[in-house]
């Protein structure tokens, strides 16, 4: 089906939120979700005891839908996202949204928003932001009855504005995630912690902020928005890992790891201490995530201590350069999907 395009500049979108036509809405009331609707009004009236304005009862996810090289529209792994959103859920004593209806919700508001999907080739997606959170009234703390499943989407461009162009890390003085506490799960509570981080890094220059593990301030944990990874000199990936489950296990993450054993790439999952960042021992660095793709990351500061990626300070090393188009290439359609990764919306 061909549907005229909105008049954007699709090429130089940047990561900010534009109204569509549509959202994607259902209820939770008396221990069911009603049926669902599409929706035209982006507005939320809810009373002020809801759950979420006093104990921040919300989780949520996002991904993309891509236009492919033969004009059809997918997206990726959505039932990785409906997955963990009903993991964040568990943990914050919501209901789950099932995963079948979050794929068929996926399906649903992208379909109604296609003039807004960009086109193949402009470097722009549609970004799909499925969430929940308490609606019902609770004044003592306690899990509220009554919650609300959303999806809007919009059309966005790159997160780190460049693309491929090296960002500057920060080794964070804060904390993102207390031991087996929430880190681990996608709830908007993580990242008003670290308004305050970024709000600081940014202003000191820096893209993004790189988290130790708050236990002992010894591991690499990963950022605000996207989990990292190095290459080793001998041209191993190397994943960071956590002792206290305070990493979000990443979608784009977890096929990276596949794309790189099918690329015969050798993968080393394991905890990564800051120290042996510091020595020098890794050629390439990234962050990968729906959002930052894979981002290459050139240097990280830690007070007067510079560490340097040599492989990759100006733009993508050759091992992540090699991954982002493999998954960039298995998402739009140019490379051969072999897992079931690519969900075909129409
Ligand atoms: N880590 C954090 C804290 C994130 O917010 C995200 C974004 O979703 C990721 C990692 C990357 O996860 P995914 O690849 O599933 O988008
Ligand atoms: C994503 O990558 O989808 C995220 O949710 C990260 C967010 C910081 C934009």
């Amino acid at each position: 089906m061909s549907v005229e395009k909105k008049d954007l500049d699709w090429g130089n979108l940047d990561f900010s939120y534009r109204k569509t036509d549509y959202s994607y809405v259902s209820n939770y009331k008396d221990g069911a979700w009603d049926e669902g609707c599409l929706t035209a009004d982006h507005t939320i009236q809810m009373s002020e005891c809801a759950g979420i304005l006093h104990y921040c009862q919300e989780v949520f996810e996002g991904l993309k839908a891509y236009t492919t090289a033969d004009g059809s529209v997918v997206c990726f792994r959505p039932d990785m996202n409906a997955q963990r959103m009903a993991d964040s859920a568990a943990r914050l004593v919501m209901p789950q949204f099932p995963i079948e209806r979050f794929v068929d919700a996926v399906k649903q508001v992208v379909q109604a928003n296609l003039a807004w999907v960009p086109p193949h080739g402009s470097g722009a997606t549609l970004y799909i932001r499925p969430l929940m959170f308490a609606t019902g009234d609770v004044i003592g703390v306690k899990p509220a009855t009554e919650y609300q499943f959303r999806i809007l989407v919009t059309p966005v461009g790159p997160y780190f504005k460049g693309g491929d162009t090296a960002v500057k890390l920060c080794v964070s003085p804060y904390d993102r995630a207390a031991p087996h506490g929430t880190g681990n799960i996608k709830a908007g509570l993580n990242y008003a912690m670290s308004l305050k981080a970024v709000t600081e890094a940014h202003a000191n220059g820096y893209a993004e902020n790189l988290y130790l593990d708050s236990e002992s301030r010894t591991y690499v944990e990963e950022t605000g928005g996207a989990n990292v990874l190095f290459v080793a000199k001998d041209g191993t990936l190397v994943v960071p890992q956590s002792h206290t489950d305070s990493i979000l296990p990443s979608i784009t993450r977890r096929s990276l790891v596949q794309v790189a054993q099918d690329l015969g790439i050798a993968v080393d999952e394991r905890p990564v201490e800051w120290a042996e960042v510091k020595s020098g021992a890794f050629t390439e660095c990234g962050l990968c995530g729906t959002a930052a793709v894979i981002s290459p990351v050139g240097e990280i500061h830690e007070g007067e201590d510079v560490v340097v990626f040599p492989a990759g300070h100006e733009t993508s090393g050759p091992v992540m350069a090699k991954l982002r188009s493999t998954l960039t290439g298995i998402q739009s359609g140019e490379l051969e999907d072999t897992h079931g990764w690519v969900c075909k919306i129409c």
